[in-house]
């Protein structure tokens, strides 16, 4: 049985609670920490930036997974590592030199993960597959929480696992955008390793229990 990862987004937390939210995801099954940080210029929404990651990592014990929906993500791959990024992720369709970026965070010691915007096809990453550590898959569009899940998602998953097995790499995959009890299943039976929940966790009367139950459905 495959352990599917769970990763809440921290962008649909309560900003004035960010603490108390930070311990909900500390003592609950999940798995990661999703930061979402947006620049109004990649993405049409601004969230939040370094001070407030500052603030998240103080608190946070579990994996540090970074999704930047910024132009130009070269500029900031140091300060990230610093403030303890574990994963950084650029989106592909930023990166100009997308080798390039992917060598320069792993040699701040993070994971180099790849984003793919729901238009973007999966095969236009099979020369660099091998040197990246995870593929997320957007299930929106970037730059809101809260929307509605793009049914597409499903067999872009399955053409990225097959051309993660026909080249032998270690890739992971995760999902990001309009995650619930409705399609997890069915994305991890596609391939999905890691599911981002952001609204459906932290909307949900009891967010523990609403990790719990993600993690108990994926367990298929
Ligand atoms: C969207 C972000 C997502 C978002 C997910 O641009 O990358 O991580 O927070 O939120 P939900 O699960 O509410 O779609
Ligand atoms: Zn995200």
């Amino acid at each position: 049985m495959k352990n599917i990862l769970i990763a809440p987004s921290v962008l649909a937390a309560d900003f004035a609670n960010l603490q108390r939210d930070i311990e909900m995801i500390n003592n609950s099954e999940a798995d990661w920490f999703h930061i979402d940080i947006m620049d109004g210029v990649f993405v049409p929404n601004i969230s939040f930036g370094m001070p407030v990651l500052e603030a998240i990592t103080k608190h946070a014990k579990k994996t540090i997974d970074v999704h930047l929906m910024i132009v130009d993500p070269d500029r900031y791959i140091k300060t990230f590592a610093a403030l303890g990024a574990n994963i950084l992720q650029v989106h592909y369709e930023a990166c100009t030199h997308l080798h390039r970026t992917l060598q320069a965070i792993k040699a701040e010691g993070m994971k180099a993960g790849v984003v793919l915007n729901p238009h973007t096809n999966v095969d236009l990453l099979e020369d660099i597959i091998t040197d990246i550590d995870l593929v997320c898959i957007m299930s929106v569009n970037p730059g809101f929480g809260g929307q509605s899940f793009i049914e597409n998602t499903y067999s872009k998953i399955e053409k990225l696992k097959a051309l993660i097995n026909k080249k032998n790499a270690k890739t992971i995959i995760e999902v990001d955008g309009g995650v619930t009890n409705k399609n997890a299943a069915q994305l991890v039976r596609a391939g999905a390793d890691v599911l981002v929940a952001g609204n459906f966790v932290f909307k949900a009367e009891n967010p523990s229990q609403t990790i719990s139950d993600l993690k108990a459905i994926t367990c298929i």
